[in-house]
């Protein structure tokens, strides 16, 4: 499992200005000019800074680009969604049924599979993420609610999608909590998802994919996280819009 790269994602959301997000990816381009590449970074900005934050990175190798969201159809009359094919050349991932997503948009995990599976089709990574809410895990719902998310997600996935696809952890009550599971409990949910795509693929597909956990990740507990079996990366919210301590999580998780 952990020969793969680990993966560290920053996840923008809505939390910089236009202006703001060009000056965060030049300053994380300045600060990772001498690292080495042990790590895959990605930094999801908004829509509307995509390009200029491309731009920005095409003066380095080391961080790649991208978006928080797409629609399920590849073109249409969708009055401000924004399509796969917009985004086709401009990021190479893509996170899909984030929780706030299907909080505010009632996304179901049916939209979110079928979203997964057009970014595979035009070449970009999708971000999956599954996770309980506080109430799913008081009820002892955690086992049935990610196989759930998970079986919808697979069944329609090829064996080859899984060295694209990530599956992101993410507990929905330690998102923006600044409260994380116990360590054995997220390495718990984590496995389990994987054990759900070995089920499905057998071992060896299984352990193709990467299993990455996001939720009050920051530069004091992204060693711990990130050092656990089975945990491939991190996506990181909060933490991430402050590009030194993003840069910290960085070397937090690849262990210096
Ligand atoms: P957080 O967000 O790091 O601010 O908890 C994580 C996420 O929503 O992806």
């Amino acid at each position: 499992m952990n020969e793969r790269r680990p993966l560290v994602v920053g996840n923008w959301k809505m939390e910089l200005s236009h202006k703001g997000e060009a000056e965060a990816a030049a300053s994380l381009v300045k600060q990772l000019k001498t690292e080495s590449q042990e790590a895959e970074i990605v930094i999801c900005p908004s829509f509307v800074s995509l390009a200029e934050v491309a731009d920005v990175l095409s003066k380095s190798e080391k961080v790649a680009l991208g978006a928080q969201d797409v629609f399920w159809e590849e073109k249409g009359a969708y009055t401000g969604e924004v399509s796969v094919m917009q985004l086709r050349g401009v990021v190479s991932w893509c996170i899909v049924g984030h929780s706030e997503r299907r909080r505010l948009a009632a996304e179901t995990d049916e939209q979110v599979t079928r979203k997964a599976a057009l970014l595979m089709k035009y070449g970009i990574s999708p971000i999956v993420c599954v996770g309980e809410s506080a109430q799913e895990r008081e009820a002892g719902e955690t086992v049935a609610r990610l196989t759930q998310q998970v079986k919808v997600l697979l069944a329609e996935m090829p064996l080859s999608a899984l060295t694209k696809i990530v599956v992101a952890y993410e507990p929905i009550w330690a998102i923006g909590t600044g409260v994380t599971p116990e360590m054995a409990e997220m390495a718990e949910a984590m496995l389990m998802i994987r054990k759900l795509a070995s089920e499905r693929y057998g071992r060896e597909g299984a352990e193709k994919m990467q299993v990455i956990y996001g939720g009050s990740v920051n530069a004091s507990n992204a060693r711990e996280i990130a050092s656990e079996p089975g945990v491939d990366g991190v996506l990181v919210g909060g933490a991430s819009v402050r590009p030194m301590e993003f840069v910290r999580i960085i070397r937090e998780v690849i262990g210096r």
